[in-house]
């Protein structure tokens, strides 16, 4: 922040206002302990109280924001798979969540191409099963990188008649690095020139063997226009995640991941999260980015208000006072106040991150102009 009340910066050095105010005294500032210093001057304060000011005052309000609780035998449970469906442009990402998820999207998508990542729920096998799409468009590049990092299972499609191309390699890199199981779709097996073996063969080249080659990557040849191979899709989904053994303790604040985000002109910033462990109510408080607020409506996949959403659920929420950004950590917190502090905190750091950055650039042209 650009400023602290002097109460709040005694109690964070953990000594009393009147020696803070004496401190103050003796640099020349005159304050009450309702006033406040400006962050300079804090510094400077704290050092002579032997703080190292700017790491550790985050650091204390992180910590007395954030609720710790270890993860034991007792209070993890399991949870369901988070899969994230990746591949290259047009290749039938969205027809084959269409297809399992039995709905029809792709018609109502700007240009067919999807813009956002989308969440869904789907009930396989007598479990439910988490499904995020990401765009294939190279310019998303950014969103699939972090599409992947709250996932377990990685389905790429590849669609038979095309093979690999530059976006699934991408796509194999992302689940590699965020360490996914991988398996693979060979879609659109209903074409005349579907050749599932050239994509086979095409997968060995990049490290993937499948499992009938002597490998061990599940391929599935389907077809999102006829259905074919969804169910063993599924199956092969549900395999993956039991060797997993996924769980999460739901009896906790709730932590997760923002999916996407946007403003709605009558309805405020909504935002798309995906819950990773605890269970978030409607009223709670969570900060998101830069983002604080109370989540005042709930709403499932399906456009359901619901009043809680536990581990693995996706769910769209309003109450944010801005729009956080698809990535962004989320968190349920207790302290509404301290959680301000730590929002207006991380935007001075944003602040301060660009100017240098500034700094640094404007230096190199002028050391370029000599
Ligand atoms: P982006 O989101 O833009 O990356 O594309 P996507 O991978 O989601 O592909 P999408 O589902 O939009 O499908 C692209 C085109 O392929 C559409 O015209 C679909 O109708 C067609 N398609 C998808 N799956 C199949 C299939 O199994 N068989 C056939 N014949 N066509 C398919
Ligand atoms: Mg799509």
């Amino acid at each position: 922040p650009d400023e602290i009340v002097v109460s709040e910066l005694a109690s964070r050095l953990k000594v009393t206002a009147a020696d803070v105010i004496k401190k103050l005294f003796s640099l020349g500032v005159m304050v009450t302990i309702n006033q406040s210093v400006d962050y300079d001057t804090a510094c400077i304060v704290a050092e002579e109280f032997g703080a190292k000011v700017t790491k550790e005052v985050v650091v204390s309000i992180e910590e007395r924001l954030f609720e710790e609780v270890e993860d034991t035998e007792e209070n993890l449970q399991p949870r369901s798979p988070v899969v994230v469906v990746m591949g290259h442009v047009d290749h039938g990402k969205t027809s084959l969540l269409d297809r399992i998820r039995h709905a029809n999207v792709t018609s109502g998508e700007a240009g067919g191409i999807t813009q956002h990542i989308g969440a869904y729920r789907v009930k396989a096998g007598g479990r439910d099963i988490t499904f995020l799409d990401t765009p294939g468009h190279e310019a998303f590049t950014a969103m699939r990188a972090r599409g992947a990092l709250a996932t377990d299972i990685a389905i790429l499609v590849v669609a038979a008649d095309d093979g690999i191309m530059p976006q699934t390699v991408e796509a194999i890199n992302h689940a590699k690095a965020a360490n996914l199981s991988i398996i693979v779709a060979i879609n659109k097996m209903d074409k005349p020139t579907a050749n599932p073996d050239k994509v086979k063969q095409e997968l060995t080249e990049h490290g993937l063997v499948c499992e009938e080659w002597g490998g061990d990557v599940i391929c599935v040849p389907v077809s999102a226009k006829t259905g074919e191979g969804i169910d063993e899709l599924l199956e092969m989904v549900n395999l993956t995640a039991d060797v997993l053994e996924l769980k999460a303790n739901p009896d906790r604040l709730a932590k997760g991941v923002v999916i996407e985000a946007r403003i709605d002109k009558g309805r405020g910033p909504i935002a798309t999260v995906l819950v990773q462990s605890g269970t978030l109510h409607t009223g709670d408080t969570i900060i998101a980015g830069t983002a604080v607020g109370r989540v005042r409506v709930m709403r499932d996949d399906k456009g359901k208000a619901v009043k809680e959403a536990g581990p693995s659920v996706p769910v769209e929420i309003m109450g944010l006072a801005e729009v956080p950004s698809a990535g962004d950590d989320f968190a349920a917190v207790e302290d509404e106040k301290l959680a301000r502090e730590l929002v207006e905190k991380r935007k001075f750091d944003a602040k301060e991150e660009q100017f240098k950055l500034y700094k640094k650039v404007s230096l190199d042209n002028l050391f370029s102009q000599i």
